[in-house]
């Protein structure tokens, strides 16, 4: 079973690692929520506000980083946002962190969870409603999806 940790700065460098991992792996077509750089790594690790920033840890590893952000900007449904590592895909770790994050709002008293992702994201989309989101056309280009949590 994976843990869950908030971002601190001994997990500063394998962030910056994962992030260029995702570059290379062409992942930031559909996972864009900022720039996947080192600079962003180190602001995600000073990070102080409403908004929530996790790392999931699997056999001592980063297996994936994910969020709920739009409470800083005011907002009463956070919006979720997630990566799996590409080497841990496939595991049921992008199923169990959704249900984390899930777990994250309610504590949170958020009733709701928003998401957004790409039309042609097959893997997320079947995902998002095998755990329960509504989808429906945002754009041309993406779904926007609730769920209760
Ligand atoms: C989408 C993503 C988070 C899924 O993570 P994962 O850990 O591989 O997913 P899981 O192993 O938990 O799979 C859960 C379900 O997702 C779906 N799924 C996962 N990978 C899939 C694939 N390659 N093709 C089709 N469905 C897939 C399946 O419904 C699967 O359930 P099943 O095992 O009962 O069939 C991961 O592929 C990823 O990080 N993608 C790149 C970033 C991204 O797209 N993030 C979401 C932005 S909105």
């Amino acid at each position: 079973m994976p843990s869950y940790e908030t971002i601190s700065e001994s997990r500063r460098f394998e962030l910056a690692t994962l992030f260029t991992i995702l570059v290379a792996n062409g992942d930031e077509q559909y996972f864009h929520p900022h720039p996947l750089t080192s600079h962003e790594a180190k602001k995600k690790v000073q990070y102080k506000g409403l908004d929530l920033y996790f790392l999931q840890i699997s056999a001592g590893k980063l297996s994936g980083y994910g969020f709920l952000r739009g409470w800083d900007e005011g907002y009463d449904i956070p919006s979720l946002g997630l990566v799996i590592h590409p080497q841990f895909r496939g595991q049921d770790l992008g199923k169990n962190f959704l249900h984390f994050l899930h777990k994250q709002a309610k504590e949170q008293k958020a009733r709701e969870v928003r998401l957004t992702v790409d039309i042609s994201n097959k893997a997320a989309i079947k995902l998002y409603k095998e755990i329960g989101y509504q989808l429906q056309p945002k754009n041309e280009t993406s779904l926007v999806g609730f769920i209760e949590v």
